[in-house]
């Protein structure tokens, strides 16, 4: 199980690789971007999300920002037995919105945000054999509404992947106790 969790975060993690072509939020405004996400959806071509995502619950990601600029992620991700804990540190990079993490080659692009409702994060890792593609809609509420779903949905193969790649995660209360 330890083995495989550091591509069960990349399954949350992998995302693209032709960084032009993906769009960001204009004027990110990290300070409103930060605090507390759930991860409604994700989608990816990550072989170990593929494999497991029929059974994965919604994770919980608490963003903040360094004095620097860097976007630090806490992860709580409920498993089956337990709640698991990972935290992440991306660097900004020259463009607002956009960060990354240079030694597990990962890219994270947010895409497209209303910073009180919803989020959709675009994600790209190259460390292992195969890049990966991964795309995220993030939650204020864990509730995600019909029209936004949709909206998610209809972004998937403009980077490359298929709806069968898609999982809506549902809800946990694995990691509430620890979490708050
Ligand atoms: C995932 O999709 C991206 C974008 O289409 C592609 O570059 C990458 O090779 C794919 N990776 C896998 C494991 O299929």
């Amino acid at each position: 199980m330890t083995a495989v969790l550091p591509c069960l975060a990349l399954a949350l993690l992998c995302v693209l690789q032709a960084a032009g072509e993906v769009p960001v939020q204009p004027g990110f405004n990290a300070e409103k971007f930060a605090g507390k996400w759930h991860f409604a959806a994700t989608v990816s071509n990550c072989s170990v999300f593929l494999k497991m995502k029929d059974g994965m619950k919604s994770p919980t990601a608490t963003i903040s920002f360094t004095p620097e600029g860097d976007l630090a992620m806490k992860l709580a991700w409920p498993l089956p037995d337990r709640c698991q804990r990972l935290e992440l540190l991306f660097q900004q990079s020259g463009q607002a919105g956009h960060y990354t993490a240079a030694q597990e080659k990962r890219d994270l692009r947010v895409m497209e945000t209303d910073y009180s409702h919803y989020a959709i994060v675009h994600e790209t890792q190259h460390s292992e054999r195969q890049p990966s593609t991964a795309l995220q809609l993030l939650m204020r509420e864990q509730d995600v509404s019909p029209q936004l779903l949709q909206k998610f949905e209809e972004l998937i193969p403009t980077v490359g992947l298929t709806k069968a790649m898609l999982a809506v995660l549902p809800k946990s209360d694995q990691c509430t106790a620890a979490t708050s």
